[in-house]
């Protein structure tokens, strides 16, 4: 008779999101600034406490976690939280958000573990483009990464492509044929305004999921599916293709009403969402009580009360959440 985790709103939370760091091999200009600072090594919770803080939230009824950064495959031993989160019971969808460079090292240790789905953030296909959007990565080794995915017959790869007018929407149907050439499934996000980007103008670059969609019906016909993989993703199929197409619209479409996640950060912050900082000190809670899981999983439930009804995400103002992507991996 597991306990549910529900918050004022009646949200039912069965979705954990775990950066295990916030460091990163690329600098995308969406997500991170130039000149980072980074969560000092010794503030980090080591892998165990991660894993054990995750099997309270699975006990508690939660059966997707998902693993992010920053980028996660950069943790020193990540493979072995993988491991020990695939031996839980009760979990039932294990997945990692990566930029795919070190897939072609990673994508078989990830499989053996029990990992079910792989979301491989490109917002381009050519390599002078990956390298002003990353500042500093080379798209090759994303490109190996995901055939490296693909080798190992995972549930789904996925794309995830930000899409920024100016900067990549004249690519928009390139990656939709490059999913549909593999047997990939693809996401298409509109920006959040997180952290300050410097030149990185967000106003400007906006571009509305329904504009994405329109010019993807110029070339294909697209049918609305009522799939979900328990994120915010609405998905579209076509007759002729097994790709999934998304749209994560979080200004145009608001999902906040359907929130099933909280997120905790490398130092063990939980954020009840991603938009708003109502946070709770896991790292302390786990350190004051090393062994008592009562306590955790109590404090765990009570920290719904804090999880606000929504983001006020405005790409047309200054952001108010100071926090970069990086720090949650979204
Ligand atoms: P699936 O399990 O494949 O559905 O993945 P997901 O969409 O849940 O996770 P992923 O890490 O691939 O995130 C894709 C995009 O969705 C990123 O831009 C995230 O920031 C965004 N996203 C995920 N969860 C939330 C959320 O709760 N709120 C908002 N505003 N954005 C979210
Ligand atoms: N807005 C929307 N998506 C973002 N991501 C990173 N920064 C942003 C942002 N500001 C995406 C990445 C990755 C996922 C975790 O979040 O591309 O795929
Ligand atoms: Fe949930 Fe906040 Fe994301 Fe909205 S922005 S879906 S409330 S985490």
């Amino acid at each position: 008779n597991t306990p549910s985790l529900i918050d004022k709103f009646g949200r039912k939370i069965s979705y954990l999101r775990i950066s295990v760091t916030d460091r990163c091999d690329l600098r995308c200009v969406y997500c991170m600034s130039e000149d980072m600072t980074f969560m000092p090594r010794a503030k980090l919770l080591t892998l165990e406490e991660i894993a054990r803080i995750a099997k309270q939230y699975v006990d508690l009824g939660v059966s997707k976690i998902r693993i992010t950064g920053g980028e996660p495959l950069t943790r020193r031993n990540v493979i072995k939280l993988f491991n020990d989160l695939g031996e839980m019971p009760g979990l039932k969808d294990l997945t990692v958000t990566t930029n795919g460079t070190l897939l072609t090292k990673y994508a078989e240790d990830l499989k053996k573990a029990g990992v079910t789905r792989i979301n491989v953030s490109l917002d381009t296909l050519r390599a002078d483009r990956f390298k002003e959007i990353t500042r500093i990565g080379d798209i090759q080794k994303t490109l190996d990464g995901i055939d490296a995915a693909l080798a190992q017959n995972f549930q789904s790869v996925k794309l995830n492509a930000v899409i920024m007018k100016n900067h990549n929407d004249d690519e928009i149907i390139d990656l939709v044929n490059y999913v549909r050439d593999r047997g990939l499934d693809i996401s298409f996000i509109e920006e959040m305004p997180l952290g300050d980007m410097g030149d990185h103008d967000r106003n400007q670059s906006y571009c509305s999921s329904d504009e994405v969609l329109r010019r993807i019906e110029e070339h294909y016909k697209l049918i609305p599916s009522t799939e979900t993989t328990g994120g915010p993703s609405r998905y579209y199929r076509s007759a002729d293709s097994e790709s999934r197409i998304g749209f994560i619209s979080p200004h145009s479409h608001n999902f906040c009403d359907d929130c099933n996640r909280v997120r905790m950060t490398a130092e063990g912050r939980l954020l009840l969402c991603l938009g708003q900082e109502h946070s709770m000190d896991l790292r302390a809670l786990v350190r004051a009580h090393p062994t008592d899981d009562a306590i955790l999983r109590q404090a765990i439930i009570d920290s719904l009360d804090l999880k606000p009804k929504g983001h006020d995400f405005d790409v047309t103002a200054k952001p108010i959440i100071m926090r970069h992507m990086s720090t949650t991996g979204g």
